[in-house]
């Protein structure tokens, strides 16, 4: 006899042997009905305990979120909406718990007290399911570009550059605060620090991404990154995991097919591969969409909304197109927008992203061809010379999932936009040799994955998807 996992139970019917399982109670009724769950499935197996010829200190034991191992034999099960269930013949206790003091009791728990505990929380369905669902993403991600021809890079965590040149960076040094020695102008001198100049967790993976796009052909990263922004949003984190492809002798359009199949498929993967999971977080999402009010409930369950993404086109508009639309629209007329559309130039607030994507096309929409003013420094110039070859993808419920472009591959003018932005040609130096040996037409984008998650589990807020979560003033854990 060896150990099993719930879900192995579940799945093998091999009804009638002795089995042992090892897992967490989350109840224990009338002395007798033990209900086990050892997150390898969604699903507690109940195991029927003989109490009359159990040790009652044994018993006594059996509180919620104690550790057990319970052996006996796999019988189907009398109870309704269970297969099967163990008949006990041997309980032990392998960590005991406090039932007064454990914070994780079978009742429905706040999102905010969970958080608080997030080293439990992930005892209870919906963040067992979310997680679950999460690492089966990670896998699809890595099946999808393996499975496609590209190279996973690991690009560095600290990083002297600005990729996104937003300045929104935490800096890594060795200094002791207040005592960083200081250069002739008062200036901290970091050509005392560690690395001999400033460094920085980095934003985004990209600009080496592209470096290895020149080598390798098709590329792709997937691992965390960091921003200092203070956005104390349900969409933001400090740390997140983001997901950037690149691609050497690719077009913005080609950049738009890839993200529009890459998103499908894992959607499409996790539909059939965490059937069980969705199913619950289907029922999760559908109870909570009938708390809000009328006007903001979805019109689509979770799992309508995945297939939906899986079985529908994107909608590609440019810039040019949604500002018209935006400008003539209802809310923008009647001021409901808090940032109104005037002009054209403006950025794009996620109030609008959200209003285009839920209100107008009732899909998710790629935008591309922005002004360049309100882009980063690498994107490709068009040639009206005022907008750049910029994607972002937008998702119902989420706003903006993908962020992308086509990049400036002509040194002349990837060096006149450097330098109108105010960065420093030096710091570069190596990126803009990527344009002197052997330039070529190149793109690529970055995905927050826990955006994506996100909107594969329904979960309103990204703090829960995100097994410890980075925001401004919380690093507990
Ligand atoms: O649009 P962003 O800033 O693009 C880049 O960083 C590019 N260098 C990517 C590339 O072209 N290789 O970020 C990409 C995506 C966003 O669309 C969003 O999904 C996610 O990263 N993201 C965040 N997710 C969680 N918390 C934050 N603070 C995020 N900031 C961006
Ligand atoms: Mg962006």
């Amino acid at each position: 006899m060896k150990g099993h996992s719930i879900a192995d139970l579940f799945a093998s019917g091999i009804l009638l042997q002795e089995v042992q399982v090892k897992g967490w109670v989350r109840t224990f009724r009338s002395n007798r009905f033990l209900a086990l769950n050892d997150g390898s499935t969604l699903k507690n197996i109940q195991c029927v305990v003989d109490f009359e010829n159990t040790d009652e200190n044994v018993l006594k034991k059996i509180t919620t979120g104690a550790s057990v191992s319970v052996i006996g034999t796999l019988v189907e099960s009398q109870g309704k909406g269970q297969s099967v269930e163990i008949q006990a013949s041997a309980i032990e206790i392998l960590g005991e718990s406090n039932p007064e003091e454990y914070p994780i009791q079978p009742k429905k728990h706040s999102m905010e007290f969970l958080r608080e505990n997030a080293h439990l929380r992930i005892r209870t369905n919906t963040f067992s399911a979310v997680m679950r669902v999460r690492s089966t993403l990670a896998f699809a991600v890595h099946k999808y570009f393996q499975e496609n021809g590209f190279n996973y890079v690991h690009t560095p965590i600290i990083t002297g550059s600005d990729a996104e040149g937003a300045g929104e960076m935490f800096r890594v040094t060795t200094f002791e605060t207040n005592k960083a020695p200081l250069n002739e102008s008062g200036e901290v001198d970091y050509t005392q620090d560690f690395f001999g100049k400033e460094t920085n967790l980095t934003v985004s993976g990209q600009l080496e991404g592209e470096a290895y796009a020149m080598a390798l052909g098709k590329i792709y990263t997937f691992g965390p990154t960091f921003r200092a922004e203070n956005s104390n949003t349900t969409r933001h984190l400090a740390e997140f995991w983001m997901i950037e492809p690149e691609v050497a002798f690719c077009d913005l359009d080609g950049n738009m097919d890839l993200a529009e199949d890459f998103i499908k498929y894992v959607l499409k993967y996790i539909l059939e591969n965490c059937e069980e999971d969705i199913a619950f977080l289907n029922d999760r999402f559908i109870k909570e969409e009938k708390t809000k009010p009328q006007a903001q409930r979805s019109e689509l369950s979770l799992l309508e909304k995945l297939q939906f993404v899986v079985n529908n086109n994107f909608k590609r508009v440019s810039y040019t197109e949604a500002i018209d639309i935006l400008r003539n629209s209802k809310p923008n007329k009647k001021k409901k927008f808090q940032y109104p559309i005037n002009e054209w130039g403006a950025d794009l607030q996620s109030e609008h992203e959200r209003y285009l994507v839920e209100k107008h096309f009732k899909c998710p929409v790629i935008l591309f061809d922005y002004p360049a003013s309100i882009k980063a420094f690498y994107m490709r110039l068009n040639d009206d010379e005022k907008t750049v070859r910029a994607m972002d993808v937008l998702f119902p419920g989420i706003g903006e999932i993908v962020g992308g472009s086509q990049r400036e591959e002509r040194l002349d003018v990837l060096r006149e936009k450097v330098k109108a932005m105010g960065i420093d040609e030096k710091e570069l130096w190596w990126y803009l040799d990527l344009r002197k040996f052997g330039t070529a037409v190149h793109s690529g984008f970055g995905l927050g994955f826990e955006r994506l998650v996100q909107f594969a589990t329904g979960m309103g807020n990204i703090r829960d998807v995100i097994p410890f979560p980075r925001t401004p003033q919380n690093a507990e854990f």
